[in-house]
């Protein structure tokens, strides 16, 4: 090539070369672009390399503008490389952005189950009162449900219609207890006199649930038994729970009741939160039925192993729902059951 041509050439190549780095829109298409502007196998260079073919005035101007391109080729690439680095930056600061300001996203906290508030307000009454909290199994043995609280054979209690009975091949007489008393035998059986206990848990009856029953339900048994205790000491102390759980405002009534395990025997009722007594769709006659009591029946003391002679005692088992009913205004006890997080969250308390 002659030097006319080394001089076309060196012209269309600083025109390529922008086109090329212009173009390049990223790090590595820049690199491409400079492999192929300023490369060994670059027009530029084959120019250079020409240089020896032509005269020495010629080489001399040429090789000149040459090297002029050569220069302004390297700074355009430095000035493009620069702009591709600043945009990469920009663009992961722009990805990576922390808005500080932003409020955070909380988690969800749950809440404690009504009947769980409930239970645990109970068992502190009681503890307050010099209690201890005991517990029983849930399938319980005939002797323990039945015969031992001095429950007859022919008692209704007894038949398959209101208890469920669990099928263990060489078990006959397992059923899920239908009342926490089961754990007043195992604590006469396993202690001396004096006691002072509360026992929490599950209850199973065939029942069918309307707005104050259901067939799976919670009590919480109390039990006494100590020298000269009367039924000023019961009464007393129902006082002291009825006041403790639901203030001073609620009335109570105490009615006979029939419960082979105790003579004699009384139920509890407290005033309905609906109607305050006047009688609603809720409790029927303005009372709610809270729990069951009376005086331990000797025969139950002496089934463990007591002398009923000398130590007498009273009982009381009250239904956790029921005490969940009358202390929220719950206006049917199956809302607690529903899994209803809307119904559940109002109670707040978190766990
Ligand atoms: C009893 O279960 C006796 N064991 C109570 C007792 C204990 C009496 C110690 C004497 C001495 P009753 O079946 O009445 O009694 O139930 C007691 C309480 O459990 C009721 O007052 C009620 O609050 C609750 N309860 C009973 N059945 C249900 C049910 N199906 N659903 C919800 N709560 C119930």
């Amino acid at each position: 090539m002659d030097a006319d041509e080394m001089l076309r050439i060196l012209e269309a190549e600083l025109a390529r070369a922008r086109e090329a780095f212009n173009g390049a829109t990223t790090l590595e298409e820049l690199e491409t672009a400079e492999v192929l502007v300023l490369g060994r196998k670059s027009p530029l260079n084959s120019v250079q390399r020409s240089l020896g073919t032509v005269g020495e005035q010629a080489r001399r101007e040429v090789g000149r503008h040459v090297n002029e391109v050569r220069d302004r080729l390297r700074a355009d690439l430095a000035a493009r490389r620069e702009a591709l680095e600043e945009a990469t930056e920009a663009g992961l600061l722009e990805a990576d952005r922390l808005d500080l300001s932003l409020p955070g996203r909380r988690p969800r906290a749950g809440s404690l189950h009504p009947l769980t508030l409930v239970e645990n307000e109970i068992v502190e009454v009681f503890l307050r009162l010099g209690f201890r909290v005991v517990e029983g199994p849930e399938v319980e043995d005939d002797w323990h449900n039945f015969q031992a609280l001095n429950i007859p054979v022919d008692h209704p209690a007894r038949t398959m219609k209101d208890s469920l009975y669990v099928d263990v091949p060489g078990h006959p007489e397992l059923l899920l207890r239908t009342e926490t008393s089961a754990v007043q035998i195992r604590t006469m059986q396993s202690q001396a006199p004096p006691v002072y206990v509360i026992a929490p848990g599950r209850c199973y009856r065939r029942e069918t649930p309307d707005a104050t029953h259901l067939a799976v339900f919670y009590q919480v048994e109390a039990l006494v038994v100590d020298e000269g205790i009367t039924f000023a000491d019961l009464k007393g102390t129902l006082e002291a729970v009825t006041r403790g759980l639901f203030g001073e405002d609620r009335r109570i009534r105490l009615a006979p009741a029939y419960f082979p395990f105790v003579e004699p025997g009384a139920e509890v009722a407290v005033s309905c939160f609906k109607c305050d007594g006047v009688g609603c769709r809720v409790c029927g006659n303005g009372w709610i039925e809270l729990l069951g009591c009376g005086m331990v029946h000797p025969r139950v003391l002496e089934s463990c192993g007591y002398d009923a002679e000398r130590y007498t005692g009273f009982a009381f088992g009250l239904g956790i729902e029921r005490v969940a009913l009358l202390k929220y205004g719950i206006p049917d006890i199956r809302l607690l059951l529903d899994g209803d997080v809307r119904f559940l969250e109002q109670f707040g308390a978190t766990a």
